[in-house]
């Protein structure tokens, strides 16, 4: 039996790799997070893999906070570039593949039609560039690795949009989202459960290194999304339409962050759901 390694368990996406390890009980799953195995501690993450001789890392541990990293980016390199060189200097050692994680944030969203792989990137944000420098440095030193680039992820588990807009809508008569901000909501289940399929066709075949993209099908703006939210989930609140400027934030977001995901569904046989689809399975979970 395969080992695989979980990083940022305590996560949304962690948390519901645990849930997704279930429906592929041909590996054995180690679950750890920053109290566990601090992923910056290359000797603690060596340790690990070698006594449990680990053969994939799924890496979902990251600095996820977008605006605080403007003035943290010191530890946000240190945790979305070096500490990724270091779970692929370590898998590279040890003949162990990679799969990480990475963002739609690393595209400017100047695109009219949805980003590929090959896309130029220009990261707007210190998340965003410190997201990218990860995806450099992990194909820089490991060979074999696995860069799943995602937007706008929620879940049942940790705190998201999702939650939040059910929250505030249900102490206000009235909310204004964004509406000239584009993308693709993505259910970290069903990203979960793709990543999952990419190990499981790494076993069966090979592991084909790479970039590739991952969301929900379908688009929508933020706006559209809170709506559908509070639809699903019988929130009675006026959902009103702002502009970006009228929600300053100290970070950048593109304006238009639709991914292609052409590559991951030919690649490796992955079916995916449409974006309200998927919420409606959460929302139902959160009731
Ligand atoms: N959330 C989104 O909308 C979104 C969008 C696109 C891409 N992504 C990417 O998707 C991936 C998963 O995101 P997520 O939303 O599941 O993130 P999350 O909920 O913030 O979880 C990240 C986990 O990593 C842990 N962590 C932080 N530093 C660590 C360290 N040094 N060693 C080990 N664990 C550490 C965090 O612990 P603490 O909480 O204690 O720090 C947390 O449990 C990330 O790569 C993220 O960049 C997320």
């Amino acid at each position: 039996m395969k080992n695989i390694l979980i990083t940022g368990a305590y996560g949304q996406l962690g948390s519901e790799l645990k849930v997704a390890s279930e429906y592929f009980p041909q590996f054995a799953y180690f679950f750890t997070d920053a109290d566990t195995l601090d992923i910056c501690n290359k000797e603690a993450i060596n340790d690990f893999v070698v006594k449990n001789k680990i053969n994939y890392i799924i890496n979902c541990a990251a600095y996820t906070a977008v605006d605080k990293a403007e003035t943290d980016s010191e530890l946000c390199y240190k945790i979305n570039r070096d500490a990724v060189r270091n779970l692929g200097e370590v898998a590279t050692a040890h003949g162990a593949a990679v799969i990480h994680v990475s963002t739609d944030y690393v595209f400017n969203g100047q695109n009219f039609k949805p980003y590929t792989e090959e896309d130029a990137v220009c990261p707007q944000s210190v998340y965003g560039e410190s997201k990218l420098a990860g995806e450099q440095e992990l194909m820089r030193v490991c060979a074999d690795a696995a860069i799943v680039r995602t937007s706008w992820l929620y879940s049942s588990f940790a705190n998201n949009f999702v939650k939040t807009m059910i929250r505030l809508g249900n102490e206000r008569d009235s909310l204004g989202v964004i509406f000239d901000q584009i993308g693709t909501p993505t259910y970290a289940a069903d990203l979960a459960e793709a990543l999952l399929k990419i190990a499981a066709f790494a076993e069966e075949k090979e592991l084909v290194s790479g970039i590739y993209h991952y969301s929900n099908e379908g688009v929508c703006s933020w706006y559209d999304f809170a709506k559908k939210i509070h639809r699903m989930a019988a929130v009675h609140c006026e959902v009103k339409p702002i502009e970006t400027t009228d929600y300053p934030t100290p970070a950048a977001r593109p304006h238009y962050s639709v991914l292609n995901k052409k590559k991951i569904k030919t690649t490796f046989g992955i079916a995916i759901p449409h974006w309200e689809e998927s919420l409606s399975e959460c929302v139902a979970k959160l009731f």
